[in-house]
């Protein structure tokens, strides 16, 4: 195989003292992810599904075990290594779209690129147009963020999550939020996410729906990975 996993686990086990106890929250998690790939990540509430992207992101450091993103060893970046990495390489969606109500979608998805080093400012606006186009936002551009449906909302922290052109687009719970069409709009733009930039995309669900739509299914419970042959990578 020579192709190196978009995001390589090793191990991985994150334990937090609670009550004067380590609770442990991830136990042994080892997993490749591969280029391109969509993989759902589901499992009972409190499996660690959250945990795991947030390691998986860098927003989170790890008890013991290893992450690789393309090969590169996060767990030994400091911390602003390891910012200037997740602003490079990934792109986050939640929930709740967290998107600014008083800028409109353009201004909210050009946001993030006011932040990246060396991006010509006259570059934003047609980089912000370009993505809400591709979304099928292109006649929502200018309203305000609180004048859009909760599923254009959320297209919207998609495209701003790919603003800076990440390799990894991480997603928690993206349809958890949404009525039934616009979880259906939004599983399109991640596979159309997928189909124009070349995104590996990870997301977190509850929604049987949306994780059978995805190439492949992580399982978690306790903490660990649930062994299916659906967990081996199809390479
Ligand atoms: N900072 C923390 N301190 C203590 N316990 C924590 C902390 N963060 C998470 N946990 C615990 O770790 C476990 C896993 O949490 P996590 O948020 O990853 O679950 P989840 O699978 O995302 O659940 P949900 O589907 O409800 O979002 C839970 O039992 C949670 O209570
Ligand atoms: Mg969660």
């Amino acid at each position: 195989m020579s192709e190196i996993p978009v995001i390589r686990t090793a191990h991985l086990c994150k334990s937090l003292p609670v009550g004067g106890q380590m609770l442990e929250i991830l136990r042994d998690i080892t997993l490749d992810i591969w280029p391109q790939e969509m993989v759902a990540i589901i499992g009972p509430s409190g499996s660690g599904k959250s945990t795991l992207m947030g390691l998986m992101g860098g927003l989170d450091s790890a008890t013991n075990g290893k992450i690789y993103l393309r090969g590169e060893d996060i767990t030994l970046l400091g911390e602003r290594a390891l910012t200037r990495m997740r602003n490079q390489k990934i792109g986050f969606v939640f929930q709740y779209f967290n998107l600014v109500p008083t800028l409109n979608a353009l201004e909210n998805v050009m946001l993030p690129l006011q932040y990246a080093p060396n991006s010509p400012r006259r570059g934003h606006k047609k980089r912000a147009q370009e993505l809400l186009e591709m979304l099928n936002l292109g006649e929502r551009m200018n309203h305000n963020a609180r004048q859009l449906s909760g599923g254009e909302q959320q297209r919207v922290a998609i495209a701003r999550a790919l603003a800076n052109n990440p390799s990894i687009l991480l997603c928690d719970e993206p349809t958890g939020n949404l009525d039934r069409a616009s979880t259906a709009l939004v599983t399109e733009a991640l596979f159309q996410v997928r189909e124009n930039t070349g995104t590996t995309v990870v997301v977190v669900t509850h929604n049987p729906t949306l994780a059978k739509r995805m190439d492949r299914i992580i399982e978690l419970v306790d903490g660990q990975i649930v062994p299916s042959p659906a967990t081996i990578a199809p390479h």
